[in-house]
């Protein structure tokens, strides 16, 4: 297992182009699975995440190849309908195969994803929405069979606007006989990109981006070429970054509206931020002021945002407080920040910031992919040089981030981890 050897001090200048979004195109890839035919997704992120969901596609029978930053999916024959559990356990987003393969063949086996560091990221609201329209569920051995001889559309109201409920529900909804309504559903952007995709497909969809989803299921759908939107986390952990060293830094493919109260957050801390249609300039020339920030699911603060935030405000002026309303358990990686200096303690969803004049390198682990990105970010300001452990966990959601953090300026190097890999 690999680290990454950082040494804090250098300011960030230059630009950096950003990928397609992960939590896009891993939805687009299981939404293949509903054409008899060639589905080509560009600009798709060359990250583990993206591999593990093609070989997901692959063990059921959709061939999927990559061409560069293409993936071609060729779903026209038959499908298998089991997802293994050594696939799903690298990749909870996996559960996202149901609901195609519900639409499309009217059953599936899928194991079950397990719990990570952030929290047990449950599948009942996924399940609830799947009953509504006609499903039965079995289990066995760790796995959740699914039939569903006719989806029907149905009225469905979720507890929570959970993305992954939404898509998956949406991606069942899609081939369901019947008109199916979603009342507080997620209105992320990659449920908006895959609703544009489904709907190119010939699905027919109104409200996506908005709370109240309405669905009238089609038969059968045709397989399109389809490109990735750019990856707002992706984007806002380079401004975010750039916010903790100072500096001045382009973020190509950028979408402010994307990212607007990101944006208007680090404009708070002392940012200065220049939206353009394709892309954002983020300047920092003082160090950051302390702010609160709350999360919440879109267009409120991005979750995946919160650890990276948490890094820049680790050495803020001033006291910070960050709420974690998304997740149950995403202050895990604190600890490692605490490591280097920080001064933050959490109680249940709160976490209070005392920012210090500056972090200290030190030995830390990444504990997921968006923790891993915050101690990154904290060792690019810190003093010294930090190693980061099991920075596969960074792997599954950024591209070359080293070598991208290395062309604005940063000293950054992967190395073979000398310590055993944490689980
Ligand atoms: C997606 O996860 C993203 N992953 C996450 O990004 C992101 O943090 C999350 O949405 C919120 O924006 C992908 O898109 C692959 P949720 P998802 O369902 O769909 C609870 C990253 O780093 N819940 O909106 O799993 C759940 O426990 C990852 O890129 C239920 O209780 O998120 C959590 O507390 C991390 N029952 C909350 O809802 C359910 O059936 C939000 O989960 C489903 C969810």
């Amino acid at each position: 297992m690999d680290r990454l050897v950082v040494t804090g001090g250098t300011r960030l200048h230059g630009s950096v182009r950003i990928s397609g979004a992960k939590n896009s195109a891993l939805k687009l890839m299981a939404a293949s699975l509903l054409a008899e035919g060639e589905t080509v997704i560009e600009n798709v992120p060359h990250i583990a995440d993206c591999l593990t969901m093609a070989e997901v596609l692959d063990r059921l029978g959709a061939g999927a190849s990559w061409e560069g930053s293409s993936l071609r999916i060729d779903a026209s024959g038959a499908l298998e309908v089991e997802t293994p559990y050594e696939l799903v356990s690298q990749m909870r987003a996996s559960i996202v195969v149901l609901g195609p393969l519900l639409a499309r063949q009217g059953r599936a086996r899928v194991a079950m994803p397990g719990g990570c560091n952030i929290g047990s990221r449950k599948i009942d609201l996924h399940l609830k929405g799947f009953e509504r329209m006609g499903a039965r569920f079995s289990y066995d051995h760790g796995f959740l069979n699914a039939t569903a001889p006719s989806l029907r559309g149905a009225m469905i109201s979720l507890d929570f606007p959970s993305v992954g409920a939404t898509e998956n529900i949406l991606m069942a909804a899609v081939g369901a006989t019947g008109t199916t309504v979603i009342e507080n559903a997620a209105r992320e952007p990659e449920i908006q990109d895959l609703a544009a995709m489904l709907v190119q497909m010939g699905a027919k969809i109104d409200g996506a981006g908005s709370t109240t989803m309405e669905i009238h299921g089609v038969d059968g759908f045709t397989a399109v070429r389809h490109r990735v939107i750019p990856d707002r986390i992706e984007a806002g952990t380079f401004a975010i970054a750039v916010c903790a060293t100072g500096g001045s830094v382009t973020i190509e493919e950028g979408r402010a509206e994307h990212l607007d109260l990101v944006l208007d957050k680090l404009g708070e801390a002392g940012a200065t931020v220049e939206a353009k249609d394709r892309s954002v300039r983020v300047e920092m020339s003082e160090r950051p002021r302390q702010i609160d920030l709350v999360t919440l699911p879109f267009p409120g603060f991005p979750t995946d945002l919160q650890p990276q935030m948490m890094a820049l405000l680790a050495a803020a002026r001033g006291t910070s407080i960050v709420t974690e309303n998304v997740f149950e358990s995403r202050f895990m990686f604190v600890d490692e920040l605490n490591r280097m200096g920080a001064d933050i303690r959490t109680e249940g969803h709160h976490a209070v910031i005392r920012g210090v004049d500056r972090l200290s390198a030190a030995p830390v682990r990444a504990l997921d992919i968006r923790a891993g990105a915050a101690m990154v970010i904290a060792a690019l300001a810190a003093d010294g040089t930090t190693d980061i452990a099991d920075i596969h966990h960074v792997d599954r959601g950024y591209e070359d981030l080293e070598g991208r953090l290395t062309s604005l300026g940063a000293e950054v190097r992967r190395e073979p981890s000398p310590w055993p890999a944490e689980r």
